[in-house]
Parts: C-alpha cells; structure tokens; sequence
C-alpha cells in the first residue's frame, strides 16, 4: 500500500513492482443536472478525475447505476450510460462491466482503475514551501447545481457549468506531470479551501489564497446572493471554523464560493514556483488553463488564509522575486516570495 485514506487522498494506490502501482478509485452520486447524457458525461469525468488528480492515467472503468425501473423509462438509462462512455471513450479506456440495481432514486458513477509510477505520484502529502498553487477550472458548480434544482439558474451558465464538469482532468494531470508538480488533489465536495486545507495538512504546510485572483462561473455571484447556496457549501464553511482565516476585505458570496462543494472540480496544484511559467504554459497548449490563486506556506499544518484586497496589496508590494527564472512571465501572473503564514 502506498496511498490510503489517511491522507484525504483522491485514490487508493497499491504498489506491484518497481515503478508500477494501480490507482483505484469510485465515485457516484446523484443526478445534478436533468439531461441525462450530461449526468452521465459529468459523472465518468468525476470518477476518472481522481485518477488524474493522483497524477495516474485510467486503464479501465466499470459503471455503477441505480435506477427506479418501474418508475422512469429506461431509455433515460441508456443515455446516463451512454454519456459515461463517451467520457471514457475520450480518457481512451473501456469500460469493461458494472453492476445496475433497482433504486428509488437514480444514481450513476464508476470505478476507476489506472496506473502511476510511485515516484511520479502527485499524492496529498508533497506540497513545499514556496509551491504556487495553481486551479484549472472556475468555482461555482455547486451554487449552480443548486439553482437547477429551483428552476432558477440561467441557462448561459448552466451550459457552462456542465461543460467544465463533464471536462476531463486528463490534461491538467499530464501538465502537473511534465512540470514535476509536488502535489495535486481535485477540488470537489469539501470546496477549494477544504481540499487545500487537507493537502496542507498532509504536507505539514500551511496555504494563502488570494480570494481575488480565483476564477469563478461568470455569473454565479448572483445566484449565492439570492440565496442558493448548497448544504455542503454550508458545512463546509462551518467545518472551516478555526481552519480557516480570512485576512482583508473578502466578500461574504465569495468566501462562500470559496468553500462551494463541487462536482468535477479541477486540478488544485501545488508547484514549485520556478516551474509555475511553464506550468500555465502547458496548461494552456492542452486547452485547459489553469491561474495562480496562492501560495504555499510556513504555519500550523493545514491552516489556510484567504487574503483579499488588503492581502493581495500586501503581496504586490513585496519584491516580485524569481521573475528572471521564468520565460516568459505570464499576463496576469506575478511570482513573488511565499508568505509566512500562522
Ligand atoms: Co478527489
Ligand atoms: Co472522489
């Protein structure tokens, strides 16, 4: 056994020889969206993602499904099913079986199975001090996932929404691969500031975000301060309690899309800050992008700072150290001296 759940880690790995180790991971849940083919789509992309986020690559998947059979017809089924394989189809695994069960509610997900050279592995627990941390897809699928179920989400965002969920990590992982990443966990149900407060806490770091550099679903502001705002969202935010400080001015939406429990987050990647230009480089040759949103730093393990306005000024006066090392800085991104944090 090389990775269990003591580290909050995306997947279970098990060593079988030198240099080869299985990634095994499942997830489900259910229906977020109405179109079934989109469940589907974004359920696969969610199982696989925490292959990717242990910087693994998918062999093979099997389905999971749970499906009232008297009550909704069957081809609602088959959709689910045939969106799941065509995420699959583009990770360029098969699915090989899967179990189906009569349920009062649908559900669907996978098992994911794939591979990871150990030493490549991008676990919990290799974040460092002075690591950038770098987000590959915008916040806010809770909040959207919640208007859909009140009929109220605009549909602008929803197919927005459903695009990045349904999007494989796939690239992101090979960019944390090439650029030797230390760490990267996929940001899903405990929210940006959970999952980054358990990687800190597996690395015995702590971490600063810059609240205003985070990318969020253009419109998705709206939607918090009219009220829908998911129960996970909420737990998170009071789990958060003591763990999380929040430094300058930070809006209450946006601490609260800090915290957003998502569905097929992107890849959160702690990486050393030298290799950050390349980083983005990559990220964006393979169609993903990805922003600095902070830092790794000195503090209590797992502790993490949201610094808004105030913070952000604080970081841009501080010298913009290491800029030399990197060609060819990146609009938008500034490296600088990793705060000490605590
Ligand atoms: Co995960
Ligand atoms: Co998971």
């Amino acid at each position: 056994m090389l990775v269990d759940a003591s580290t909050g880690d995306d997947a279970a790995v098990y060593r079988l020889a030198d240099g080869r180790a299985l990634v095994v991971t499942l997830d489900f849940f259910t229906p977020i969206v109405d179109d079934p083919y989109d469940f589907g789509r974004i359920a696969a992309a969610n199982a696989l993602s925490d292959v990717y986020a242990m910087g693994g690559r998918p062999l093979f998947a099997l389905n999971l499904l749970s499906f009232p059979r008297g009550l909704l017809d069957e081809g609602l089924a088959e959709e689910i099913i045939r969106g799941g394989a065509e995420k699959a189809a583009e990770a360029g695994i098969p699915v090989l079986g899967g179990h189906s069960i009569d349920d009062a509610e649908p559900k669907y997900g996978m098992v994911a199975v794939g591979e990871v050279d150990p030493d490549a592995m991008l676990a919990n627990d290799g974040a460092q001090v002075g690591d950038d941390l770098v987000l590959t897809k915008p916040l806010g699928m809770g909040i959207v996932a919640t208007a859909v179920k009140a009929g109220k989400c605009p549909p602008g965002l929803l197919g927005e929404a459903v695009e990045w969920m349904a999007r494989l990590n796939r690239g992101a992982a090979e960019a944390a691969r090439a650029v030797g990443a230390h760490a990267a966990t996929d940001v899903t149900g405990y929210g940006l500031t959970g999952h980054l407060g358990i990687m800190a806490r597996a690395s015995g770091v702590a971490a600063r975000i810059d609240a205003d550099r985070v990318p969020l679903l253009e419109g998705v502001e709206e939607l918090v301060e009219a009220g829908f705002v998911p129960g996970g969202t909420r737990r998170n935010r009071a789990d958060a309690a003591g763990r999380v400080t929040v430094e300058g001015d930070v809006s209450e939406t946006v601490q609260v899309l800090l915290a957003d429990a998502q569905t097929s987050g992107g890849l959160l990647i702690a990486c050393p800050s030298a290799r950050t230009g390349e980083l983005l480089r990559e990220l964006e040759v393979g169609g993903d992008g990805g922003v600095v949103v902070g830092t790794v730093g000195e503090g209590e393990a797992g502790h993490v700072v949201i610094a808004g306005k105030r913070g952000v000024k604080d970081l841009l006066l501080a010298p913009a150290a290491r800029t030399d090392e990197l060609a060819p800085p990146r609009k938008g991104h500034r490296h600088r001296e990793p705060p000490t944090l605590g």
